[in-house]
């Protein structure tokens, strides 16, 4: 039979985009993370009903994350899918106007772990203490690097990431940071698997100011805020919900000053109010794939401006396919795209520092940077 045969059966149809979305996140995204989310999203990509009600949405807002966070954050629970796909019916309306008013901002405090040795690197290097820039800082809470604390461990290995087999045996266990006089219990403990040289500092460096900038900034002392910050959470990851709320409770302590803005239009007015006598960085996680290319592009050449007018270092902390090299490429030629997969590439001034853990939970450090 030809494939031009008139009698022949007609070729399946190819699943449309937004279900194969679905069906992307809920195999490759969710496994490992969220076993309600992995059957949650491909039910939808199965779903042809739900799917034409998604596409109504603009296509930015069909994304598979903000779909579910929207729902949780209505109060769905953890069910099989026939339950799920009943409060949606029941709460669409509603659904559909939080998927329109809000966006994917997860805001993660471990992120610390895997930029404290490099904040405090600078600190020491520089002999100043520092003043710190996020752009992109959803509601800051990566902004208080000295106000965790911390437990590298050398030792152990978290069997969930890729870094897992691979920690220095030659290393002596833990390593513990505190902010000083704290209590324990009144900050998150981020926990951390080391590999590597890492530099790991003997105490936390000085933050003496600390700014973001955000599209649409968070604010921890507005309570629908926090609760759509735990929406984003994904429903069995029970620690990293506590670990949010200890930092959400240090932040609304002190709230950073965050600015509402494009990254690009911001930093550099943003740059000029940090204090002179301060070591300026500016630094980033999670955020360059909501660039494009060109918005990419001029990033790193006010990041080059700030660096040559203001001395200041760069940290960005990405995924592989959107990092900046110094040159402009995105391809890091000494690491197989294998090794990277589900991990940020950490870069200094543009030059690769270390492999993290994309929620902070390992931090390999590359021997090429040691010196
Ligand atoms: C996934 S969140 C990461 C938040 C934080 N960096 C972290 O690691 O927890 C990405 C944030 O970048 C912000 N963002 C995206 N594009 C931006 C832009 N052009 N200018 C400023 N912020 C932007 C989003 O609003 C969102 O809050």
């Amino acid at each position: 039979m030809s494939p031009a045969d008139p009698a022949a059966a007609p070729e399946p149809a190819a699943e449309p985009a937004t279900a194969q979305w679905y069906r992307h996140f809920g195999t490759v995204d969710a496994p490992g993370n969220s076993l309600c989310y992995e059957d949650w999203s491909v039910a939808i990509a199965e779903d042809p009903e739900l799917i034409r009600r998604i596409d109504e949405w603009p296509h930015n807002k069909r994304q598979p994350l903000l779909l579910l966070a929207a729902a949780r954050f209505l109060g769905a629970q953890i069910s099989p899918y026939r339950e799920f796909r009943s409060f949606l019916d029941e709460h669409w309306d509603e659904i559909s106007r939080t998927v329109l008013a809000r966006a994917t901002q997860t805001n993660e405090a471990g992120r610390c772990a895997t930029l404290l040795p490099s904040l405090a690197r600078i600190a020491a290097t520089e002999g100043r203490p520092l003043a710190l820039i996020e752009v992109g800082a959803s509601a800051g809470l990566a902004l208080f690097p000295d106000r965790y604390g911390y437990e590298f461990d050398a030792g152990s290995a978290d069997p969930g990431d890729p870094a897992a087999g691979s920690a220095d045996p030659g290393r002596a266990a833990v390593t513990r940071l505190q902010p000083a006089g704290a209590q324990p219990g009144t900050f998150p403990l981020l926990r951390c698997t080391t590999t590597g040289p890492v530099p790991l500092p003997a105490q936390l460096p000085r933050v003496v100011w600390r700014a973001g900038i955000d599209l649409n900034p968070l604010n921890v002392r507005s309570p629908d805020d926090v609760a759509w910050l735990e929406a984003l959470i994904w429903p069995e990851q029970d620690f990293r919900r506590e670990r949010l709320r200890q930092a959400i409770a240090v932040a609304q302590a002190d709230p950073p000053l965050l600015v509402a803005g494009d990254l690009n239009e911001q930093l550099v007015a943003l740059a000029g109010r940090a204090p002179s006598d301060a070591t300026l960085v500016v630094f980033h996680s999670a955020v360059m794939a909501y660039l494009d290319a060109e918005g990419r592009e001029q990033f790193r050449g006010t990041i080059a401006e700030l660096t040559a007018g203001r001395g200041c270092h760069w940290l960005s902390n990405e995924g592989h396919t959107v990092i900046l090299q110094a040159d402009g490429s995105s391809v890091v030629p000494e690491m197989d795209a294998e090794r990277l997969r589900g991990r940020f590439l950490l870069t200094h001034n543009g030059q690769p520092v270390a492999i993290a853990g994309p929620h902070g939970q390992s931090l390999e450090w590359l021997q090429a940077a040691t010196s």
